[in-house]
């Protein structure tokens, strides 16, 4: 059977290499962003997967928009959330992180309850957010990007737990990713950033795999390790 799949935030990066991928399996793609030259070009590469739907997830309808998306495709089974913004904030302008908030939170957590709720009624559907390891501890040169990371993994194991507790087959992916080439990545000092096409690969493996957590790339596993355990009397001076 054909797969239903929305990329949102496909117009470039993670999520763009992930439509790419799945364009080459037996799946249909609904692909979001802003930049509709972006979706036209990807799509071009295969105009009879894709369908495009362009709107600004923080101030269009959400909801309205990815139901006209399932419409199109005829029907929804996985959705990869791929949307997100950060930056460095050293004199904490609230407009910055204003804007981190408005999509990393407030549009984070209205897609992903819409999905939650389709895939409720439909009885079955997963559902793979692209949080970061940087959600799992406060960063002081970007406060927001860091808490809204937290935020959204905590989002996700409420949604897990509610998942567990209905018994219905919604899976709930949260992919923590280390440093990946795409326009995100910022700061100096940075390290083990990998290829965008490396951590797609890694990223599709654990959705098909239908795995809670999955850190990319997998060394990023260490770091997450060593983050959970630093204490806070060390952390706070790094
Ligand atoms: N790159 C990294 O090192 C890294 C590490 C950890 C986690 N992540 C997470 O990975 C996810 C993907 O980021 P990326 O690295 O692939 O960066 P990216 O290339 O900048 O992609 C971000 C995507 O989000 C979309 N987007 C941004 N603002 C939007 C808005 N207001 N409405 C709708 N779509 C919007 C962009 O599309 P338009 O501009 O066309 O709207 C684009 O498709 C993000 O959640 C990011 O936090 C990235």
């Amino acid at each position: 059977m054909v797969k239903k799949i929305i990329i949102v935030g496909a117009s470039s990066g993670i999520g763009h290499e992930l439509a790419k991928i799945y364009s080459n399996t037996n799946c249909l793609v609904g692909i979001t962003g802003r930049r509709i030259d972006k979706l036209e070009e990807l799509k071009a590469t295969n105009p009879s997967k894709f369908h495009i739907k362009t709107f600004d997830c923080t101030s269009d309808n959400n909801s309205e928009k990815l139901k006209e998306l399932v419409d199109e495709l005829g029907g929804f089974d996985l959705l990869i959330l791929s949307s997100g913004t950060g930056e460095l904030n050293p004199d904490l302008e609230y407009k910055l992180e204003q804007a981190t908030i408005d999509l990393n939170v407030s549009a984070f957590t209205e897609i992903v309850d819409w999905a939650y709720n389709f895939f409720d009624q439909q009885g079955v559907g997963q559902i793979a957010a692209i949080s970061s390891v940087g959600g799992l501890r406060g960063s002081g040169i970007a406060p927001s990007y860091n808490a809204s990371k937290a935020y959204q993994i905590n989002y996700l194991e409420g949604l897990r737990q509610k998942a567990k507790q209905s018994k219905k087959p919604i899976y709930i992916t949260d992919i923590r990713p280390g440093l990946v080439d795409t326009d995100m990545a910022k700061g100096e000092g940075l390290f083990w950033v990998s290829p965008k096409e490396k951590a797609a690969k890694q990223i599709y493996t654990i959705i098909q795999k239908k795995k809670e957590i999955g850190y990319v790339t997998k060394r990023w596993i260490l770091i997450a390790l060593l983050l959970k355990i630093i204490p806070n009397w060390i952390y706070k001076r790094m």
